[in-house]
């Protein structure tokens, strides 16, 4: 698979990451090894995950994905070059929602007690905070970084003013600063207005931003929950828009030019971005992750991605 740089550091990142959402819930043990083995084995090296994955699901209190990666590292020798991920920010049983200086270290701990490891690759602030002075965020980060407990801090779920003026507030103090941005992107276009509660998508602003600043932009929800495998089936709400039909139709028309699924062809359509959006995969099974990576590692002709569009 092919790898890129990571935003503005030396890293280099492979252009899909394996999410790692529901390890240990909705997929069991078994399964989750599996799809870690796999996606190694096809030259991945970033895994995602958070505090809080999945806490939502009935009978589970978060913690889960990081101890089933915590359980597969132990038992496996990962690639020296794995860029592990995980998530501060979001509520969680007695965990409120915050970036304030006290709950990103003491969660750092317990993720990285949970995975077993001693550094996070890559943490990120799972959404913003507004009632937390920024520079009080940015220096809990840098401090991690500094004690070596993390190695590079991203943001998720960021609007493109807060991004900014969380890394120029770093920036003044000579800190690192966030390197990528996580937010939610697909090939449906969200409908004007569209609210995702916590969830930021990807506007074009802020992808402009990124772009700019040489961040490097990590897709979540990519494939919409399984919809472009199921595309008889109604758009989701937030979504439906007459964009996105002549987009469903231009998906159509251009699987049978390239012999791709519709989910293949919007993963390849994003890792064909320029600079390169990196999808998460989030599979179920084996064969749906191989049909994924079959498609991260196809190169759309330039003609197929402009018409696209
Ligand atoms: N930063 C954030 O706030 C945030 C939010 C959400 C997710 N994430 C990250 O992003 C990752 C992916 O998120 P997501 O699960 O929402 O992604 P998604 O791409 O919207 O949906 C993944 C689901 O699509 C279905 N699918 C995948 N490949 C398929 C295939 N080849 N054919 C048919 N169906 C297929 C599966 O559904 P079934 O299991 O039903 O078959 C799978 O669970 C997560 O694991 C997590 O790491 C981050």
């Amino acid at each position: 698979m092919q790898r890129i740089g990571l935003g503005n550091t030396s890293e280099e990142i492979s252009i899909a990451g394996l999410g790692c959402m529901y390890f240990g819930t909705r997929v069991d043990e078994k399964t989750s090894f599996r799809l870690l083995d796999m996606y190694v084995d096809h030259g991945g090296n970033f895994l995602d995950s958070a505090n809080k994955y999945a806490s939502w699901l009935p009978g589970f209190k978060g913690g889960e994905s990081e101890t089933i990666i915590g359980k597969w590292l132990k038992q496996n020798s990962a690639p020296s070059d794995l860029l592990i991920s995980s998530k501060v920010g979001f509520h969680y049983g007695e965990i409120p929602r915050s970036l304030k200086k006290e709950i990103i270290i003491s969660e750092c701990e317990k993720s990285l007690h949970r995975m077993g490891v001693e550094t996070i690759d890559i943490y990120f602030a799972h959404a913003y905070d507004r009632d937390t002075p920024i520079e009080e965020t940015m220096e809990a980060f840098h401090q991690l970084i500094k004690a070596g407990k993390i190695r590079y801090a991203g943001a998720s779920n960021y609007p493109g003013w807060r991004l900014e003026e969380a890394n120029s507030v770093a920036r003044s103090q000579g800190w690192a600063g966030y390197s990528c941005l996580q937010q939610r992107h697909t090939y449906m276009e969200p409908s004007s207005r569209a609210e995702f509660n916590n969830q930021e998508f990807l506007s074009p602003e802020i992808e402009d931003l990124c772009l700019r600043k040489g961040l490097s932009i990590i897709a979540y929800s990519p494939l919409l929950g399984g919809f472009y495998s199921r595309m008889e089936a109604p758009l989701p709400a937030l979504y439906q828009n007459a964009l996105n039909e002549e987009r469903l139709l231009s998906l159509r028309n251009t699987c049978s030019e390239t012999g791709l699924s519709p989910t293949q062809l919007v993963l390849a359509w994003m890792v064909s971005h320029s600079p390169a959006i990196i999808p998460l995969l989030g599979c179920s099974s084996s064969s749906q992750l191989e049909e994924n990576l079959v498609a991260v590692t196809t190169s759309l002709n330039p003609d197929v991605v402009q018409r696209l569009l």
